[in-house]
């Protein structure tokens, strides 16, 4: 896992951004995941620049997002589809019918996910997923406990994780208890990760995933099983890591030789 410190939240957001980008240049039909939540919010500003002031190009792109909650329809402003259209999709030209968001509201919820991994497979794999992470060390929703082999499934987000999501809602009780996630296996065979962290709250979740024991109660530390992840973090959310200098070091020489 590579780790990249930057100054503020612009320039981490600039530079995933510039991740993403490059691949949408190199394969104009790339399969992208995406996360929600607050983390990849400037990452989707830049892209939506890109595609204004530079054209960056989604008309052949495939996207798949990571979860949405259980009993919210697509309409509601507080529904992952809703905040996607609303943060990027309405903003690039993205083939709505292209973007993939797990539905919340399906009759049959295993059958959905079931359809869902399908899908995946049948568009070729996700070339690149974006990631936040959660305060308590999630991936997508894979609360602590979570198998690191699980499937898209249904499942029950914990307490901190209610918490930390009750700023979107009117209050705690409204946000529901459900989602539907992909799962860590799911997230791993991506063909390459990006995660995006901010502030000092994620501090001990960034530290216990990127330089803890890979373990079930920091789901985001599997991704040190996987080839190719980069995290893109600010000096706050880098706070507790041990070998902060040592990434400083490593990327000040890349920055360098760009
Ligand atoms: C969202 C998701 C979650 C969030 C995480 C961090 O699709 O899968 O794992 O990335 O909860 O959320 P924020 O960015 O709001 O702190």
């Amino acid at each position: 896992m590579d780790v990249v410190i930057c100054k503020t939240y612009d320039e981490l957001s600039r530079r995933a951004a510039a991740v993403v980008a490059g691949l949408v240049n190199h394969k104009p039909n790339a399969v992208l995941g995406f996360a929600t939540g607050s983390s990849p919010v400037g990452l989707y500003k830049d892209l939506i620049r890109r595609h204004r002031e530079e054209g960056l190009d989604f008309s052949k792109v495939t996207t798949f997002n990571l979860d949405e909650y259980v009993g919210l329809p697509g309409d509601h402003p507080q529904s992952y589809r809703f905040f996607m259209n609303d943060n990027l999709f309405d903003h690039i030209n993205v083939p709505k019918q292209n973007t993939h968001v797990p539905s919340g509201t399906s009759a049959n919820h295993r059958a959905f996910c079931e359809w869902y991994e399908k899908r995946i497979r049948e568009c070729g794999g996700i070339d690149l997923q974006v990631l936040g992470i959660g305060s308590d060390g999630h991936i997508a929703f894979n609360e602590p406990g979570s198998s690191l082999g699980s499937r898209t499934r249904m499942v029950t987000l914990t307490e901190q994780t209610l918490d930390d999501n009750a700023r979107f809602f009117q209050k705690k009780a409204d946000v529901p208890r459900h989602a539907i996630s992909m799962g860590v296996g799911t997230v791993l065979e991506a063909r390459r990760c990006v995660m995006v962290v901010n502030g000092k709250g994620k501090a001990p979740a960034l530290a216990a995933a990127a330089e803890g024991p890979v373990t079930t109660m920091i789901t985001a530390s599997a991704l040190q099983l996987h080839p190719d992840t980069v995290v893109f973090c600010d000096e706050d959310a880098a706070g507790q890591l041990k070998m902060g200098d040592y990434y400083r070091w490593i990327q000040k020489q890349a920055d360098k030789t760009e």
